[in-house]
């Protein structure tokens, strides 16, 4: 019997992801909402994520015989409960103190991955002790050799079955309400963020308990009691946005288990991916926060899981904002999907149980849906699609 069986409850009060996201922006100081909420420049690709997502259309069978529904998805040799999962996301404790465990445990009792950034603020260690070695880890490219096989042995030792290296980021991307708010990598604590931070007492009061947001992962490399500027310049010294081959194969040859690439927008990259020997790759823009002139996800996803979806396991991220999304996403060739905002969105609105009540409504909007067209087999929404232009 597995430990993780979770029942699926939701509070009603919260039944859409824009009502967490409400709720949330209520209880988080501005810069730090900002940050979790916004794109990059003009805010373009963002909101066309969504947008085009929901151009797709299904269609329903109403006079088909109909037994059962799963949402059951087996990838990497594991069976989730569900098709979606926890993007990586760094600074979950800046935007809700606590949050990557919250969100760790709540994916664990609900058998779907969590991702865990190295730029989080819990480190790999305690996470996996949360999800029994369940959680995938993100890999931000280390400028240093040694530190890059420092943190894949420690992912490695902590039973981390998936590791996920990201290509999307080569610059930081330019993002006007962060600049405004002076939140730079690492945040800067001006008056003005700190007459936000009194007027959001559940955050500030969770912020003392649990403690200033910190880098765990990263700690071990990290010299003590740096300022904020000399953070800064330690995270621009130790990472190398950068991806490229000659990065990617020593990853590939030192990790036993599933490597993923995550960032991938385009034919060109999803066909190295597979010369490269990598098992899955992410369709994603980053949450529509690096490059506004670009597509959004669902039409690079449509044309990579057309061509290669035989060859690598084929997911995607970016946009994804309800049931209905889930459905969109894997009807049109996702085998699995992420969110990132919409976790964050539903802890920072509801605390502890914001993990327990964003994956049971989105379970619960997936499962009506399945219902409702008919479709028995995650595997068989693509039958369902009507079009995506
Ligand atoms: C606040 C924030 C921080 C993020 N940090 C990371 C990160 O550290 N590593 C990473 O691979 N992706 C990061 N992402 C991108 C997410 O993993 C994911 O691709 C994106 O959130 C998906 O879009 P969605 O928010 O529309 O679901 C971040 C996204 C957000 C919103």
């Amino acid at each position: 019997m597995a430990k993780n069986k979770k029942e699926i409850r939701y509070d009603s009060r919260y039944p859409s992801i824009e009502d967490l996201r409400t709720r949330a922006q209520k209880r988080i100081p501005r810069f730090a909402f900002e940050y979790l909420d916004g794109g990059c420049n003009e805010d373009i690709n963002l909101d066309k994520n969504t947008s085009d997502i929901r151009k797709v259309e299904l269609l329903p069978y109403y006079l088909t015989s109909h037994t059962e529904s799963k949402m059951k998805t087996e990838l990497f040799g594991h069976t989730y409960d569900a098709p979606f999962g926890i993007a990586p996301v760094g600074l979950q404790g800046l935007m809700w103190p606590n949050s990557p465990e919250v969100l760790a445990k709540a994916a664990f009792e609900h058998n779907i991955p969590f991702i865990l950034s190295t730029v989080s603020t819990s480190s790999i260690e305690r996470i996996s002790e949360l999800t029994e070695g369940q959680a995938w880890f993100q890999l931000y490219h280390p400028t240093e050799t040694s530190v890059r096989d420092d943190i894949i042995k420690r992912a490695e030792a902590a039973g981390c079955p998936v590791l996920v290296i990201l290509c999307d980021v080569p610059t930081f991307g330019f993002r006007p309400r962060d600049i405004r708010n002076g939140l730079a990598m690492p945040p800067k604590m001006s008056i003005t963020n700190m007459l936000q931070i009194l007027g959001k007492p559940q955050w500030a009061y969770n912020t003392l308990r649990y403690g200033q947001p910190n880098f765990e992962t990263l700690r071990p490399y990290m010299p003590k009691n740096l300022n904020l500027k000399q953070l800064g310049k330690f995270m621009d010294q130790t990472f190398s946005g950068r991806l490229n081959e000659e990065r990617i194969r020593p990853i590939r040859d030192m990790w036993k288990g599933k490597l993923v690439l995550k960032g991938v927008a385009n034919e060109s990259d999803a066909e190295k991916a597979i010369e490269l020997g990598l098992d899955g790759i992410i369709v994603s823009n980053h949450g529509g926060r690096q490059l506004d002139a670009g597509e959004s996800t669902i039409r690079p996803l449509t044309r990579i899981a057309k061509d290669y979806g035989d060859k690598i396991r084929v997911m995607m991220d970016s946009g994804l904002r309800s049931g209905p999304d889930i459905a969109r996403t894997i009807a049109s060739g996702a085998e699995f999907t992420f969110m990132g905002r919409s976790f964050m969105y539903g802890v920072a609105a509801l605390g502890k149980k914001g993990g327990d009540h964003t994956i049971s409504l989105l379970k619960t909007q997936l499962q009506q849906v399945m219902e409702q067209i008919c479709c028995e087999d995650v595997k068989d929404f693509p039958r369902h699609l009507i079009s995506n232009s």
